[in-house]
């Protein structure tokens, strides 16, 4: 097998459309809705043991400007923000660039410039007040073609780029997995993975550190009406018959504990960081 001819930018290429054309609700809708993006901010909040450690490993100063590509509700941009000159944070979707937004208002923060736009469309020099000492892109890699995305992420940079991916099937995944073929009668395709990506950056002529880590996924309902709701809102549930696939897979994997249904797993991801030559 000639495996030095496999164009590793067209796997990912291939696979993030893939995969947002199976993700019935799509990927972008998903955080497009305030509901979702104020629950990832909740769970956020409660493993903030691992925003802490992320905050340790990334290498900034108090004169540093960095920059946060899908920033999300601000998980890194805003504890960043209260220890270095200037953030600009990118993020494209409405709800959490809503829960961004009212964070950073709410804090009173004063050094957290938001650009609403996808990383593919932004042009650097006229988008950006570039160059960052630091950039970030932390499990924010919804873009097709990912070899222009970092070829962006390095022209935006003067130093550091951090990217946070992940390895393996996710939590989230695996249940479309095991869903889509009694939903929908097809399989589930899986986004592309760090293994893609080092392929790529190798392919750059980028040599990057790469560190695993796990960490616990969960998910906390006060009750099954309020599962369906979340459930619902990731896929479509149109019938009578998906309604009860559903139902009956979350009786099946939401486990009791203190009158509340939780979901837990663990997800591994992993840390893959460079310094620009
Ligand atoms: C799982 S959240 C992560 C948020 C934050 N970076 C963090 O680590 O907590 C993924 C975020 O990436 C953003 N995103 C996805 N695709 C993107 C793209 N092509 N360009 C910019 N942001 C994107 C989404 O809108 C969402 O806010």
């Amino acid at each position: 097998m000639e495996y030095g001819k496999i164009d590793w930018n067209d796997v990912w290429n291939e696979l993030v459309p893939a995969q947002q054309m199976t993700d019935k609700a799509g990927a972008n809708s998903l955080w497009n809705k305030r509901d979702n993006a104020e629950r990832f901010w909740k769970r956020s909040q409660g493993s903030s043991e691992r925003t802490k450690m992320t905050l340790r490993e990334l290498p900034f100063w108090s004169g540093s400007r960095v920059l946060d590509i899908g920033a999300g509700p601000g998980r890194l941009a805003i504890p960043l923000a209260k220890q270095v000159e200037h953030v600009t944070a990118v993020e494209p979707a409405e709800g959490m660039k809503d829960i961004l937004m009212k964070n950073i208002s709410e804090l009173g923060i004063n050094n957290i410039s938001c650009v609403r736009k996808r990383w593919e469309d932004i042009d650097v020099d006229a988008d950006l007040k570039g160059p960052y000492d630091l950039v970030i892109a932390s499990f924010s890699l919804g873009m097709p073609d990912i070899r222009e995305a970092i070829q962006k992420m390095e022209q935006a940079s003067s130093k550091y780029i951090y990217i946070y991916w992940f390895a393996g099937t996710s939590p989230w995944e695996t249940h479309s997995v095991n869903l889509w073929p009694y939903l929908y009668g097809t399989n589930y395709t899986c986004g592309p993975k760090c293994d893609v990506l080092y392929n790529v950056l190798y392919g750059m002529g980028i040599f990057p550190d790469i560190q695993t880590f796990t960490l616990e996924y969960t998910n906390i309902f006060s009750s099954m009406d309020e599962a369906m709701d979340f459930f619902r809102s990731r896929y479509v549930i149109e019938t009578q018959e998906q309604e009860a696939i559903l139902l009956d897979y979350l009786r099946d994997v939401l486990i009791q504990e203190n009158g509340q249904l939780v979901e837990r797993s663990d997800s591994t991801r992993v840390r893959i960081c460079w310094e620009k030559n």
